[in-house]
């Protein structure tokens, strides 16, 4: 078992990361003394592979448990499953000596650390993330929310778990396209943040596409160890946090464009983290053989390259809807060669959208 900790005062935790660590979960949870009752909540497909393990753990270590199941899907991350947590929370009767266990991706995590930051003025929760994204992005570093019909993500709060608990065995129901989708944001620490690391990625493509369990170790261990020391430097994203946006200001044009349902997120990521790259050549930050390296690393991952083709003006409409944009422009993340970025804000709409207008 491999052990990191996320340094934040008194709302540090640690993620641990292991084979068959669900059996774990409850004497775990004993040593955070986190309550007596728990509330586990999971979707209709991660539930029935995983729900009865994770159940059977807190029981054996004391605890009274109750399960909450949520439809599973994108779609349900809204405020009406949100009150449904917090009714099926309430009807069991459970106080602040409750916590609650976020078991499944991302969409799971994010809602279930929003009702635990929410019900009783806020409880602990502790993530079992069960995706290959929700292992080494969405459930460190505290953000929590739900999508609001105008936009993604639109109301949540900053709320840190008390643990993280990674059972990377859960990969193996994984869907080969969720799974390739994680690596997309794998990939994007390589490149923004750690060159090393894209370089042991590219060593290691056919183990990964294997899922070989020694390497899946070791790049979810080293992707949270990135975005942990991330967020220990900016927690609320006040400006650093924001280079773990790499690829995503195309990326989320693209979700928009084709309404999330042609891309996964990390699909999309993929296809966004190739107009970065292309952007940080011009801007003189890199050079052409890194955009070859990161596009050929991004195709031997079995991830899509090429830009969706909408007309200019429909780009700049969704760009313009992006959360990073601020009023003088887009708060854009750039690669400087490969494993170290700067984010900058551009106003120049032809230099973005050049890439889209297949000039270069
Ligand atoms: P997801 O939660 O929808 O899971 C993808 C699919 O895989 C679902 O159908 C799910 O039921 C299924 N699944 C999950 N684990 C499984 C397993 N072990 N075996 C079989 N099937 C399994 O999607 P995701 O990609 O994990 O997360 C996407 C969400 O995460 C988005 O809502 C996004 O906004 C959010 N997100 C949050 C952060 C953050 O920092 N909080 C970061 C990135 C993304
Ligand atoms: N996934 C981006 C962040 O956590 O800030």
């Amino acid at each position: 078992m491999q052990k990191l900790l996320v340094s934040l005062g008194e709302r540090s935790y640690t993620i641990q990361i292991g084979s068959g660590l669900v059996s774990s979960l409850g004497t775990l949870c004993n040593e955070l003394v986190l309550g007596s009752t728990a509330a586990i909540v999971t979707n209709t497909t991660v539930g029935q592979f995983y729900a009865d393990a994770v159940k059977a753990s807190l029981e054996n270590a004391g605890y009274v448990t109750h399960l909450i199941e949520i439809p599973d899907g994108e779609s349900y991350k809204n405020s009406v499953t949100l009150t449904s947590i917090y009714d099926a929370l309430l009807e069991a009767g459970l106080g602040r000596d409750s916590f609650l266990v976020a078991l499944g991706g991302g969409v799971v995590g994010d809602i279930t650390g929003f009702a635990a930051s929410t019900f009783l003025r806020g409880v602990p929760f502790v993530q079992v993330p069960t995706t290959l994204l929700a292992q080494v992005d969405s459930s460190v570093g505290g953000k929590t929310g739900i999508n609001h019909a105008l936009g993604k993500n639109l109301i949540g709060s900053f709320y840190q778990p008390s643990l993280v608990l990674i059972d990377t065995e859960t990969l193996a129901t994984l869907p080969e396209r969720e799974y390739l989708s994680g690596m997309a944001e794998v990939l994007k620490y390589g490149v923004a943040c750690d060159g090393e690391f894209f370089r042991f990625i590219a060593d290691n493509v056919e183990n990964l596409r294997s899922r070989d369990m020694d390497c899946l170790k070791e790049i979810i261990r080293k992707s949270c160890s990135l975005k942990a020391s991330v967020v220990e430097r900016d927690e609320k994203e006040g400006g650093y946090r924001a280079v773990l946006n790499y690829g995503h200001t195309f990326a989320h044009a693209i979700e928009r464009l084709t309404h999330y349902t042609a891309y996964l997120h990390g699909e999309a990521v993929a296809i966004g983290m190739v107009q970065a790259a292309r952007l940080s050549e011009l801007k003189g930050y890199a050079d052409q053989h890194d955009t070859k390296s990161i596009i050929d690393l991004l195709k031997s991952l079995g991830l899509p390259v090429d830009l969706v083709h909408f007309p200019v003006d429909d780009y700049y409409r969704a760009l313009l809807k992006d959360k990073k944009m601020r009023a003088q422009g887009i708060n854009f993340v750039f690669n400087k060669g490969i494993g170290d970025s700067v984010i900058e804000n551009v106003s120049d709409w032809d230099f973005l959208l050049q890439v889209v207008r297949g000039e270069v």
